[in-house]
C-alpha cells in the first residue's frame, strides 16, 4: 500500500521546523557545546561498526524531535517497511526497488509478483563463487590455454561507479596476481590506456549493463571484442573465454556471443545505482574472492537490518538522511562534501554522487507535482588530507555554507610509521577548526597585526558529521555504502520524490542519437537543430577534417 503524506511544507512539523529555524539561527556550535558539556557524546549513534558523530551540525534537542516528528508524518516507517516488502514503490516505473533482497540471509523469503526471489539470488550468488574460483585458480583457460590475469569490467554509471569503487575500497583484501581494470568512458582514451600494456590471451571481459544496450559500454564492448579477434589465432569461438555478461537482457547477451552460461543475472527491481551487491559486483568478487566478498554483504545486511527495526532517533541512516534536510532545506546548504580520510575510499565520493544524484535530483513530487523546496544537494569530495591543500580555504573562510562529511578509521590498512595518527589527528582537526573556527579575539591575541586579522579569522559554525569505524574491512564498507543507500533512501521519503527512476539522463541520450549520424556526415541534409548546435556541427565537422 502506498502512504500519502501531505504535501512537504504542509506537514506540522515541516511548519515547526521554519518556526524553529528563525528562533535558534542565531545560535552557533560554540554557544551551543559551552551550554551542554556532553554534547560531544549525546549526539552520537552507533550501528554495527559505524559511529556517527552528529554533534557539530547546527541544531538542538528540538531540532531532533521535530525532525524526527517530520520523518513520522512523512510515513518513513511505512516506507521503510514498503521497500523491504517488496512493493512497487518505485511508481514511475512500475517496479519493487529490492536491492536488499539481494543480501538477505539465504533462508529468507521476500515476494515479487508473489514470487520469492531469494532462491534466485542465491543462485547468482553460488555461480559468481564458482565461476570466480576457476578464474582465480586458474582452472578457466583463454582462447591459448593461457590462465586469466587480467579482469576488465566495461560498465557505466552504476556498473561501473559501484564496482570501481568497491575494487579500489578493498584492493587491500585483493589478490595482487589479478589486474583488474575498469573502462566506462565511451572516450577511446579509456579503453586503450586500460588494454594498452594487457595480453589478450590473458584478458577475461566482463560486460556489466542491466540493459545491455547503453551506447557507451555496448561501443566499448564491441572495441573489445575487436581487440580480441585482432589478436593472432583468435577466432570468433574466442570470444566465450573471454566475455562474460552481467545483465537482465539474456536474448542480447546472446546475440552479443556470450555464452548465456556465462551471463549473471539480476532484475528489473535492482536501480542501476542500488546494484552493487547484484551480480554487477561479479569485478569484486574476482578480487577479493568469495570469503571477503560475503563478509561484504554480511556488512550490508547489518546496516538493512538496523534501518529497518532500529528506532528513528538512533537509526543511522535516518539520523545521516533528516541532517541532510535540515542542511539543504532550512540552512540553505547546496552541497555536501565527502571527505574520507582514507585513500582507498578514493572513489567513494563518486560512487556516492550517482547515488544521490542520480536517485534525489527531482523535481516533482512521486504524485507529479512540482516540488516548491530544493531537493538532492550537490555531493562532491575527496580524499583527506589532499582537499585540505586545495579547496578546504573555501570551506573555512568562503561564503558558502558546506557540510562535509568525514570518514574515519581507527586503524590504517597499510601500516608505516606515524602516517595514520598524523591522517586522524587531521581529519578531528578539520572538524574540530570548521565548528569552532577563531574570533578575532583569538586572532588579535596570538599577535596577528592588526590589519591582517580579518583575514585570519576562521567564523566556524560550519557543520560536519564524523563516521568512524575500526578498519576499512569488506563488512564495514558494506555497512557504510548501506548506510548512505538508507540516508539517499529517508531524503526522498521526506521530499516525497521518486528515489529510483531517472528519466533525467534520456533527453540528452536521445539528442546524441540523432546528432551522431551527422558528425558522421551520414547526413547531408539541412541541418534543423538551434543556431548554436548546427553551428557547433558544422565547426566539429571542419576540425575533424582538418589536417
Ligand atoms: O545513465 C543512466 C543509467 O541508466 C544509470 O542509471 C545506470 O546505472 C547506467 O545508465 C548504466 O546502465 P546499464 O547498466 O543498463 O548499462
Amino acid at each position: 500500500m502506498q502512504t500519502t503524506p501531505k504535501p512537504l511544507t504542509q506537514r506540522p512539523a515541516w511548519k515547526a521546523l521554519t518556526a524553529h529555524h528563525k528562533a535558534i539561527k542565531a545560535l552557533d556550535l560554540r554557544t551551543l557545546f559551552a551550554a551542554d558539556p556532553q554534547r560531544g557524546t549525546r549526539l552520537s549513534a552507533e550501528a554495527g561498526g559505524i559511529f556517527l558523530d552528529y554533534s557539530k551540525n547546527r541544531i538542538t534537542d528540538d531540532t531532533l524531535t521535530l525532525l524526527l516528528a517530520l520523518a513520522e508524518e512523512s510515513a518513513l516507517p511505512a516506507r521503510i517497511a514498503a521497500m523491504f516488502a517488496g512493493e512497487k514503490i518505485n511508481l514511475t516505473e512500475d517496479r519493487a526497488a529490492l536491492h536488499v533482497a539481494l543480501r538477505a540471509p539465504a533462508n529468507a523469503a521476500i515476494f515479487v509478483d508473489g514470487k520469492n526471489v531469494v532462491p534466485a539470488i542465491q543462485a547468482v550468488l553460488d555461480k559468481m563463487v564458482a565461476f570466480s574460483e576457476r578464474i582465480r585458480s586458474g582452472a578457466w583457460t583463454g582462447y591459448t590455454g593461457r590462465r586469466i590475469r587480467n579482469i576488465v569490467n566495461i560498465g557505466i554509471g552504476g556498473s561501473d561507479l559501484g564496482p570501481v569503487m568497491a575494487y579500489e575500497a578493498l584492493k587491500h583484501y585483493s589478490d595482487r596476481s589479478l589486474t583488474c581494470r575498469f573502462i566506462s568512458n565511451v572516450d577511446g582514451t579509456d579503453f586503450l590506456e586500460a588494454v594498452h600494456d594487457l595480453n589478450p590471451a590473458e584478458t577475461l571481459f566482463i560486460v556489466a549493463s542491466k540493459t545491455f544496450t547503453t551506447q557507451e559500454t555496448m561501443t566499448n564492448a564491441a572495441s573489445a571484442r575487436d581487440w580480441l579477434l585482432s589478436s593472432p589465432r583468435a577466432t570468433p569461438r574466442a570470444v566465450a573465454k573471454h566475455f562474460v555478461a552481467v545483465s537482465t537482457n539474456q536474448e542480447l547477451v546472446t546475440a552479443f556471443g556470450i555464452d548465456p552460461a556465462n551471463m549473471f543475472g539480476f532484475w528489473d527491481w535492482v536501480g542501476g545505482r542500488y546494484s552493487l551487491t547484484s551480480a554487477i559486483g561479479l569485478s569484486t568478487m574476482l578480487a577479493i574472492g568469495a570469503t571477503h566478498y560475503r563478509a561484504m554483504l554480511a556488512g550490508f545486511q547489518e546496516m538493512d537490518a538496523h534501518f529497518r527495526s532500529a528506532p528513528l532517533a538512533r537509526n543511522l541512516p535516518v539520523l545521516l538522511g533528516l541532517l541532510t534536510v535540515w542542511n539543504t532545506n532550512f540552512l540553505g546548504a547546496e552541497t555536501v562534501a565527502v571527505l574520507p580520510y582514507d585513500q582507498y575510499l578514493k572513489r567513494f565520493p563518486a560512487y556516492l554522487q550517482q547515488l544521490a544524484m542520480e536517485s534525489n535530483g527531482k523535481r516533482v513530487t512521486r504524485a507529479g507535482r512540482s516540488v516548491s523546496y530544493q531537493t538532492s544537494p550537490v555531493y562532491w569530495g575527496e580524499p583527506g588530507t589532499n582537499g585540505q591543500h586545495s579547496f578546504y580555504q573555501l570551506i573555512h573562510q568562503g561564503t558558502r555554507l558546506i557540510p562535509c562529511d568525514f570518514i574515519a578509521f581507527g586503524q590504517a590498512l597499510s601500516q608505516l610509521g606515524p602516517h595514520h595518527d598524523i591522517l586522524m589527528a587531521n581529519v578531528l582537526a578539520q572538524a574540530q577548526a570548521l565548528a569552532f573556527g577563531k574570533t578575532p579575539a583569538e586572532v588579535r591575541s596570538a599577535g596577528t597585526p592588526a590589519a591582517l586579522v580579518a583575514h585570519r579569522v576562521f567564523p566556524g559554525n560550519s557543520p560536519s558529521n564524523l563516521l568512524l569505524a575500526r578498519a576499512l574491512t569488506p563488512a564495514v564498507l558494506g555497512q557504510l555504502v548501506a548506510l548512505y543507500e538508507h540516508s539517499v533512501f529517508t531524503q526522498s521519503v521526506i521530499w516525497d520524490v521518486n528515489c529510483f527512476d531517472q528519466w533525467g539522463v534520456e533527453l540528452g541520450k536521445a539528442l546524441a542519437q540523432q546528432i551522431l549520424p551527422e558528425l558522421q556526415n551520414k547526413i547531408a541534409s539541412k541541418l534543423k537543430h538551434d543556431s548554436s548546435t548546427n553551428n557547433l556541427i558544422r565547426r566539429y565537422r571542419k576540425l575533424k577534417a582538418a589536417p
